[in-house]
């Protein structure tokens, strides 16, 4: 098992709800500590930069508007397996595929409505987390 840290964003569908302390428990029962979190506004350009990946998606413009239509928290999150394990927790993208008692299935509105961002992969998290934080703002 390794300690790997992941990036992880609670969506404004969650914050609009006032879901935050929710989604927050659901991730430390499932085994992941914060070590870095931040309240903020997405403008355009940083969800475009930050989906550039999915930019020629049919869904882009939309998922951009939805992500600065309220505000997020951004986090870091520690654990063993942490990219693996909080897909876990998050359950699959789509909540209606879900699994019972992820955090979409419990809590997601829609597919793009769906509460919560995790890392796909170790190599992404190291991106996203540097996207949104400087060293000295992650404290294990
Ligand atoms: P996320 O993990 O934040 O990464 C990209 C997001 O695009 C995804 O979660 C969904 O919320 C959103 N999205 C919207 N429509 C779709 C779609 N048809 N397929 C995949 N992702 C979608």
């Amino acid at each position: 098992m390794a300690l790997e840290r992941t990036f992880s964003i609670i969506k404004p569908d969650a914050t609009r709800r006032n879901l935050t302390g929710k989604v927050i428990s659901m991730l430390e029962e499932g085994g992941l500590r914060v070590v870095a979190q931040k309240r903020v506004k997405l403008d355009q350009a940083k969800a475009e930069g930050f989906y550039a990946v999915h930019k020629e998606r049919p869904f882009f413009n939309d998922l951009c508007a939805f992500m600065t239509s309220g505000p997020v928290i951004v986090q870091v999150l520690e654990g063993e397996n942490a990219v693996a394990r909080n897909r876990e927790i998050m359950g699959a993208t789509n909540p209606a595929d879900a699994d019972e008692g992820t955090i979409r299935k419990t809590l997601a509105e829609s597919i793009e409505a769906n509460s919560v961002h995790g890392s796909d992969s170790l190599e992404n998290a190291a991106i996203e987390i540097a996207f949104f934080f400087n060293n000295d703002e992650i404290v294990g």
